[in-house]
């Protein structure tokens, strides 16, 4: 596989950041202790105070080489916890960063895998319960009253490897996944495992539009912040996501790296976005469905089967759930908040004109002469 461009972005070191952010001494020792954990922090010891934020939000529990590799690495104020750090060309959490490397070191794909990808909010959850339903609609019809998908989250379902599976352990317990496994991930191409790199298992990827992506993320990053927080401005936030500062991006390398891959090897990368699977839900089904070696039957179609799961799946069915209106993930945040309005266009009720045009304009530099357009 190809790797994805590096990042082009203005960055500091930590120190750097800390000076030019005009930090006072006590806010800075404050931000580094946060940063860089006591010596005798270890990744299978450490225990995360209690919090209203999520686990990968935290900044305990870090390996002695994590530590080091962070104190190497640009850093910038982060959205939720304090600092967001640069790696391989794209910027995670402290302790989400850990999990990365935890995924990068140890998890063995299969050839049989299937790896959904996405940047945070281009509709994650909605993938999950689409191939999810898609790929055990034998054993699970949609018109089953059991269905898994009416008492279960699709984050649960189908677990994230950086963010579910190995944020606490080197050693995820695999054994209740039959094949093929389902797993989905933020990970940018280029830092995907090198096991998953080179097997021939799946890779479906998911995009959506930078400006409701963007709108949808300072919504969800604002959930997630504590009362004490306070929320981030729209301004604050979409200066950090212009210049590349958000989780997993640069926004545009993330999606630019699996568009070029899904041109190189269409048999391996299916890419898709969010918009049209709005727009056309039964075509791009299929086509998934197709992609995944698992194509709908002319008796299934007959029957309704694709329609039956795209209306599992819906924004209003799913959202409309007792389990995701009430449940929460083990990491602490709530279901609802994964679940906002889930329409397309949204970003210009937030979005001042010259937002628009900027991000419209950086879009176009950025994608310009690769046949991708939002
Ligand atoms: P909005 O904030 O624009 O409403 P992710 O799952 O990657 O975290 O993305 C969350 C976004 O997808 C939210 O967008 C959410 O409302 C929307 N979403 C969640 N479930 C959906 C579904 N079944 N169909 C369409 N959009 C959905």
């Amino acid at each position: 596989m190809s790797t994805a461009q590096s990042c082009p972005l203005p960055t500091v070191s930590l120190s750097k950041y800390l000076e030019e952010e005009g930090q006072n001494k006590n806010e800075e020792s404050q931000l580094l202790k946060s940063s860089l954990p006591a010596e005798n922090d270890c990744y299978t010891q450490a225990e995360d105070p209690v919090s209203d934020v999520p686990k990968y939000l935290l900044e305990l529990g870090l390996t002695p080489e994590c530590k080091q590799l962070i104190s190497s690495l640009p850093a910038e104020k982060g959205w939720v916890a304090n600092l967001l750090h640069q790696y391989q060309g794209f910027w995670h959490t402290t302790r989400q960063l850990q999990a990365v490397l935890t995924c990068q070191n140890h998890f063995q794909a299969q050839d049989t895998d299937i790896l959904l990808v996405t940047t945070p909010k281009s509709g994650t959850t909605w993938l999950k319960a689409i191939v999810f339903a898609l790929m055990n609609r034998v054993q699970y019809p949609n018109t089953d009253n059991n269905h898994p998908l009416l008492s279960e989250n699709p984050h649960i379902l189908v677990p994230f490897l950086e963010y579910g599976l190995y944020i606490d352990s080197q050693v995820p317990n695999f054994t209740t996944f039959t094949s093929p496994r389902l797993f989905a991930t933020h990970l940018p191409l280029a830092s995907l495992p090198e096991s998953a790199t080179n097997s021939s298992c799946k890779l479906v990827y998911l995009c959506r539009n930078p400006k409701d992506t963007f709108v949808s993320l300072w919504h969800f990053t604002n959930k997630l912040r504590t009362k004490d927080m306070g929320s981030n401005s729209l301004e604050v936030t979409f200066d950090k996501f212009i210049r590349g500062v958000s989780l997993y991006g640069p926004f545009w390398d993330h999606v630019l790296g699996y568009w070029k891959e899904s041109l190189e090897n269409p048999e391996r990368v299916l890419f898709l976005k969010y918009e049209e699977m709005k727009e056309q839900p039964k075509l791009q089904l299929m086509k998934l469905a197709q992609f995944l070696g698992c194509p709908f039957s002319n008796e299934e179609e007959t029957r309704g089967a694709v329609d039956g799961i795209q209306k599992l799946c819906s924004f209003e069915n799913l959202s409309n759930l007792e389990v995701n209106k009430t449940g929460k993930l083990a990491s602490g945040e709530e279901y609802k908040v994964f679940f906002r309005r889930g329409e397309v266009g949204d970003a210009k009720n937030h979005l001042t004109p010259q937002m628009i045009q900027k991000l419209d304009q950086i879009t176009e530099q950025k994608l310009h002469g690769y046949g991708l357009k939002f």
